[in-house]
């Protein structure tokens, strides 16, 4: 027997949902792209517990803190089945125990926190009153429904904010992916380029290609390429050349966790962006919907950082890249000062100059 990649699948065109629920809340299943295999092959893959959703998210299938938020509210109602659904208390008992497995699966984007806080939120707010454990099940997927769908509306939100801040023919760069496959659709980073272009500005997009696991190479710039953007792909350590060469006029990222005063986590790379835009008086805007702000935490300090595996680094994609028994330090994320950041698009408007009360005025309860 050969064993070889997956074959891929037909690619359904600009528009793809990144993850989403297939089938009735009583027996469905939890679709996504795996987004490891891109740009290569395209495959979805059916997850049908929460094993499978949490292995999805912590190795990256499915990626982008909108995504896991999304992810992992479709994990949970997975759980929710996973005791039997004889009964309201039984479902009520799986699900909280499904969210608690899930939480574990990263800890940076603040997204996957949200979504499940509001699986949680609604199962013990309807199961009391529920007598028919499938009407509890319909209910909670709802209410996953629910986040993907508030996703996909924010992201167009932040898209139109955004594409006001870019002017026609800029070269606007940006890092890592925020993009379709980081949401439920069109992205965050990404809406802000594709509502420009959308408006006829037609910026030119520097993507850095983000190391270790190259999200920028094999996402951004495949998002963007199939969009009909134009996009150079750089290796991150060229971002501070292109801006010293004048071909870039704005740079905007995405977030996976939003302090109360601005301070800004997202991939590895971004802060070293931010100190070069800041020194060629380039505008560094961050694009984030409502969900990724966490204004329990004061400051940027208190976000907690991911460490993943060393041979994310010693041995990408498979190829041994450095000696065996080398040290490796591999956090997979940074958090940029509020102090180097221009503004926040948010679903919500632009929040400039940024700062803790504009934060909490725009996003607090
Ligand atoms: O490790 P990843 O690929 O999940 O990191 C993703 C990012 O850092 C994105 O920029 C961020 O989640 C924003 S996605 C809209």
């Amino acid at each position: 027997m050969t064993v070889g990649p997956p074959a891929s699948e037909a690619d359904p065109g600009p528009t793809i949902e990144t993850v989403g629920w297939v089938g009735s809340a009583q027996d469905g299943f939890v679709r996504l792209i795996d987004q490891t295999l891109l740009p290569g092959t395209f495959v979805r893959i059916d997850c049908r517990d929460v094993e499978q959703v949490w292995e999805a998210i912590k190795m990256l299938r499915v990626r982008g803190a909108p995504a896991i938020g999304i992810a992992a509210a479709f994990g949970a109602l997975l759980g929710a089945r996973a005791r039997g659904t004889e009964s309201v208390d039984s479902v009520r008992a799986a699900l909280l125990e499904a969210s608690a497995r899930l939480r574990t699966s990263r800890p940076t984007a603040v997204n996957l926190f949200w979504a499940l806080d509001r699986m949680d939120r609604a199962v013990e707010a309807e199961a009391p009153r529920a007598s028919d454990p499938h009407a509890l099940l319909d209910r909670l997927l709802a209410e996953a429904r629910a986040i993907q769908d508030e996703d996909r509306a924010m992201c167009r939100s932040i898209g139109r904010f955004g594409a006001d801040l870019l002017g026609p023919g800029q070269g606007v760069l940006t890092h890592c992916n925020a993009g379709g496959l980081a949401t439920a659709d069109y992205g965050t980073a990404l809406a802000v380029i594709f509502s420009a272009a959308e408006q006829g500005k037609s910026v030119h997009v520097f993507a850095d290609e983000t190391r270790p696991l190259l999200q920028g190479a094999r996402l951004t710039a495949w998002e963007l390429q199939r969009r009909g953007i134009p996009v150079t792909l750089i290796c991150d350590n060229m971002a501070a050349q292109v801006m010293k060469e004048g071909r870039v006029q704005a740079v905007v990222v995405g977030a996976d966790r939003i302090a109360a005063n601005g301070d800004t986590a997202n991939k590895i790379g971004t802060y070293s962006v931010a100190l070069a835009a800041r020194a060629h008086d380039i505008p560094f805007y961050v694009a984030a919907p409502s969900s990724t702000f966490d204004l329990s935490l004061t400051d940027g300090s208190a976000i907690p950082i991911e460490q993943r595996d060393p041979r994310e680094i010693t041995h990408g994609f498979g190829l041994a890249t450095a000696p065996e028994g080398i040290q490796v330090y591999n956090p997979a994320f940074d958090v940029t000062p509020a102090s180097l950041i221009t503004a926040l698009i948010t679903e919500r408007g632009v929040i400039r100059p940024v700062g803790r009360e504009a934060i909490r005025e725009a996003i607090g309860p």
